[in-house]
């Protein structure tokens, strides 16, 4: 019987090191394919001393054995989407031959991005904290049944069809002036558009069905985090799109009765970007700590993420959604040199002690209650062998396996391929 497609997704706010894990795992892969969200995105990844960031295209691209799909439930803008193949190019000449293109997937035009603008500008304090990449307006013009698709550029039709979009977020700004040089942006995104008609444009769900029906192994890598998701993330500081399991379902064309494992990516601690509540937040001088060792600055924007400690709550609730099989621990490295660590293992919620996140995660009304674990001292970065991993870190990582019942098949200890330490 087929495996089924595995999933990679990750389980806390994003950044949890998908596009490292997705590179290290392809090998195995006949078929890497992104899901959902957009440029958004910023997913690592390094070898052979080169560090590379994706946006758009799936972790996969640098294995000659896979096919890379960006599927329908991905959105795109097709200007970063052509940057992103022009860095590529010098390192994968032949990268374009093993990606293929969702005709679904929907087009973020430069208004989308204006929209985005809007809105943040419009809610003030209360702010999202967006990349501004212009991904929730597209996904609201899907939704709304008015947006602009990749297989639309096909059509003789196709500038119709962007003039009256543009006209009616032209409508929607009003008086807001513009952040940018929209004529400037056009152009660009328009001289991006021809560049992709000669790429492999395909109908991907119906490569993906085949390819599950001819055997092959494939691997759905998901954006952001389950507590950014639209439905079960912190709301309405969240992104626009389904990224727990769910999504790549729908994302991809996969029936559930075809998921094999989902592989759930969580960081030894917690990070955020952007605003929303952070129950565990270290807004303090061992989170500026944590921030400088493991380097928490966004790969998309740059900005500084909130850093704090690890949420057994938080993380028992993204098991469950995703029906996470097995678990990875990511920079388990940065927590070196730590006397103590401590573990979120509940709330006290309205005065009641509970152990699931609740609706509100208002700061008044929910405390933290921690653990206290020990640390360990020894730098990890050049463990190469699992069982020399010092034994408070088997600890910890024990205790997390107990406390969410799935077990913990991967320790990563710096940001290389290399530095990847399997347990099982
Ligand atoms: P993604 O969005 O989930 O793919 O994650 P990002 O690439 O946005 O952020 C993860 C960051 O941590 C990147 O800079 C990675 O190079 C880096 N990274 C990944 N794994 C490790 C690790 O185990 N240790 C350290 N120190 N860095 C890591
Ligand atoms: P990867 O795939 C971390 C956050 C933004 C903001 C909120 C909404 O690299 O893990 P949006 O641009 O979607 O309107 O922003 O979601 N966000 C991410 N945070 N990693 C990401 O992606 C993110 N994509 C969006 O900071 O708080
Ligand atoms: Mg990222």
């Amino acid at each position: 019987m087929n495996h089924g497609a595995d999933i990679l997704l990750g389980l806390q706010w994003g950044d949890e090191g998908k596009g490292k894990i997705v590179d290290v795992l392809t090998k195995k892969y006949d078929v890497v394919a992104r899901f959902q969200g957009g440029p958004n995105a910023g997913h690592t990844l390094e070898f052979n001393g080169i560090k590379h960031v994706l946006h758009t295209i799936p972790s996969g691209i640098f294995h000659e054995n896979a096919m890379n799909i960006i599927g329908h439930g991905v959105v795109m803008d097709p200007v970063i989407f052509c940057k992103e193949i022009d860095k590529l190019m010098d390192l994968e000449p032949k990268c374009l031959e093993r990606l293929q293109i969702s005709r679904k997937a929907h087009l973020i035009l430069p208004t989308h991005r204006l929209l985005d603008a809007a809105s943040e500008a419009a809610k003030g304090k209360n702010k999202i904290g967006s990349t501004l990449k212009g991904i929730g307006p597209t996904y609201m013009d899907k939704t709304g049944r008015n947006g602009l698709r990749i297989g639309d550029i096909e059509l003789p039709d196709f500038l119709d069809r962007y003039n009256a979009l543009k006209a009616k977020h032209m409508h929607m700004l009003g008086d807001f002036v513009p952040v940018f040089d929209l004529d400037e942006a056009e152009a660009a995104w328009m001289a991006a558009i021809e560049r992709l008609r000669p790429m492999q444009l395909a109908d991907t769900d119906v490569l993906i069905q085949e390819a599950y029906k001819s055997g092959k192994r494939i691997l759905a890598e998901g954006a952001q985090g389950t507590l950014l998701d639209v439905d079960f993330g912190t709301y309405p500081f969240v992104t626009s799109s389904t990224t727990t399991a769910a999504g790549a379902c729908t994302g991809l064309g996969l029936a559930p009765n075809r998921i094999g494992d989902v592989l759930g990516i969580f960081k030894a601690y917690c990070t955020r970007v952007g605003s929303g509540p952070f129950p565990t937040e270290l807004d303090n001088d061992l989170g500026q700590a944590i921030r400088d060792k493991g380097h928490e600055y966004g790969s998309t924007t740059g900005r500084p993420r909130r850093t704090g400690w690890l949420d057994l709550p938080a993380l028992r609730y993204a098991v469950e959604i995703n029906g996470v099989t097995q678990l990875m621990m990511m920079k388990a490295d940065v927590l070196s040199g730590m006397k103590e660590l401590e573990v979120c293992t509940s709330y006290t919620y309205r005065g009641e002690t509970i152990s699931h996140l609740p609706y509100s995660l208002e700061e008044d009304l929910l405390e933290p209650v921690y653990t206290t674990l020990p640390g360990w001292d020894e730098d990890l970065t050049g463990v190469t062998d699992v069982n020399d991993l010092p034994q408070a870190l088997i600890d910890y990582t024990r205790f997390i396996e107990q406390e969410t019942g799935v077990p913990v098949v991967l320790i990563s200890v710096g940001p290389d391929r290399e530095q990847t330490l399997w347990r099982a």
